[in-house]
């Protein structure tokens, strides 16, 4: 099943490591860690969720940014967070399936992230809205790919190991569920998308 496949994932997250090692390591930052950054610069949180964490790397990014934010990391692949808490040496990283959380699981957190998550999911526009729905202060979207077109989704194989897809957003969808459903303002930025009440 394309929408559980990450959670049995072994081999892919120590390449999703191994990759995101390299790219801290690199004089170029990848503009959706910039854009982490400018949020948390911009929105000041205090206390950040990451959902779909996978091996962690934003902790680091938060770490650097602004060393007192709390942070606190969601995946529901064991093998990502096992990553984590071992590489990180940190312990708040949780097995967790997104489609179980409430409006009181998120509402403590100032800002909270899903990076590439949608984009993995063949039901991108249905988990938006469900993630709306829990009334989250400000969402930061990472990587979000948006068409003119009705939404769609493309099947790949990730990191040799993973059959999964990329989700592609009705643009005009997207923007009427932020909006005009959820009452959001949003912001574009490099490759994310900002939503702030
Ligand atoms: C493309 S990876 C992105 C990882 C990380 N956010 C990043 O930006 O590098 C997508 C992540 O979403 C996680 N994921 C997919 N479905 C999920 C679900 N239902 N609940 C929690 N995490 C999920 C996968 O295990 C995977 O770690």
């Amino acid at each position: 099943m394309l929408s559980t496949n990450w959670s049995k994932a072994e081999k892919a997250f120590q390449k999703q490591l191994e990759f995101n090692i390299k790219e801290l390591n690199s004089t170029v930052t990848p503009d959706h860690w910039l854009d982490v950054v400018d949020a948390v610069n911009f929105l000041n949180p205090k206390r950040f969720l990451d959902i779909g964490c996978g091996v962690g790397t934003i902790y680091k990014i938060i770490q650097n940014t602004s060393p007192n934010i709390s942070y606190k990391g969601i995946d529901y692949a064991p093998a990502a967070i096992k990553i984590a808490r071992d590489f990180w040496k940190y312990e708040g990283f949780d097995q967790f399936d997104f489609w179980g959380l409430s409006k009181k699981d998120v509402s403590d957190f100032d800002l909270v992230y899903i990076g590439a998550l949608l984009d993995v999911l063949p039901n991108g526009d249905e988990a938006l809205d469900f993630l709306l729905s829990l009334q989250i202060k400000n969402l930061l979207i990472g990587r979000i790919n948006l068409t003119e077109g009705e939404s769609y989704y493309k099947e790949y194989t990730a990191y040799e190991e993973i059959e999964t897809c990329a989700f592609y957003h009705n643009a005009q969808k997207a923007k009427d569920t932020i909006e005009n459903k959820y009452g959001y303002k949003s912001y574009g930025m490099r490759w994310s998308l900002l939503l702030t009440k």
